[in-house]
């Protein structure tokens, strides 16, 4: 995995080096660069916000320079009715924003990946019956174990649906998170057979004061099993 971020104040995965082959994860302040639009993007947010407009940008923009560092053209990502990003052929990928930042995952070599970057404490402890399940609540040790819990579920989440098309309920996922490890790994209860891939994918957390990054994506598979290459 090439990580491309040198903001000192981003959260960290350049550890990941060995994860996710053929895999681009960019990160950049949204306010640090203009973002670039083709017309049918463009289309897309012409009556939204700036603020929304730059976000929305400032992904694809990070996106294409990844499509380029995969030896892929720069094409045009527009967005599903379901909201979902449609990648050019031979790749696939997932974006997330944030107040700050912008974020991008981009890969020819796994069969699905999602990122997701949030301000931490976004998830109140109100909130921890609706999207946590009870073995989940009962391991949160802090603040920002919930914030990364979370973050997972919609890292999962960007990486399940324009794969299956389904959208599993949050207490059918149940994360398993090794903040020291910087790691997590999910599985699905749920009664629906098509979000078993969820049960193959594999988490990376990274946390710093004020957000939390998280990746999650999926080997390929060959005859039922995963490619020993694919695996992070
Ligand atoms: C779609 C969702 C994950 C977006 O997350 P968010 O934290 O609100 O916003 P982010 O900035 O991180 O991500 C937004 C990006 O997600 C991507 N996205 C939106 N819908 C998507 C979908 N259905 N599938 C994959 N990616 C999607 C888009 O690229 C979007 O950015 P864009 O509109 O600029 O293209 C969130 O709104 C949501 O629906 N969460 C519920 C997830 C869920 O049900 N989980 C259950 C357990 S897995």
């Amino acid at each position: 995995m090439i990580w491309n971020c040198d903001d000192p104040a981003a959260p960290d995965l350049s550890a990941c080096g060995a994860d996710y082959p053929q895999t681009v994860v960019s990160l950049a302040r949204i306010d640090a660069f203009e973002g670039d639009l083709f017309d049918e993007e463009a289309a897309q947010v012409a009556h939204s916000v700036p603020s929304r407009r730059r976000e929305f940008a400032a992904a694809r923009t990070l996106a294409r320079r990844a499509m380029g560092e995969l030896g892929f053209a720069h094409r045009p990502i527009p967005r599903r009715p379901d909201r979902a990003p449609v990648w050019p052929p031979g790749l696939v990928g997932s974006l997330s924003h944030c107040r700050h930042w912008a974020a991008a995952a981009v890969s020819a070599g796994v069969a699905s990946i999602g990122i997701d970057i949030e301000c931490r404490g976004r998830v109140e402890p109100k909130l921890f019956g609706l999207v946590f399940t009870a073995a989940e609540r009962g391991r949160i040790a802090d603040e920002a174990a919930a914030s990364a819990l979370f973050s997972a579920k919609e890292a999962v989440f960007k990486a399940v649906h324009p794969l299956t098309g389904k959208r599993p309920e949050f207490h059918e996922v149940e994360i398993a998170l090794d903040m020291a490890a910087n790691r997590f790994a999910a599985r699905y209860s749920g009664p629906d057979g098509a979000n078993a891939v969820i049960d193959r994918l594999h988490g990376r957390v990274a946390v710093t004061a004020d957000h939390v990054l998280t990746i999650a994506a999926s080997a390929f598979l060959t005859n039922g099993c995963v490619k020993a290459s694919g695996q992070p």
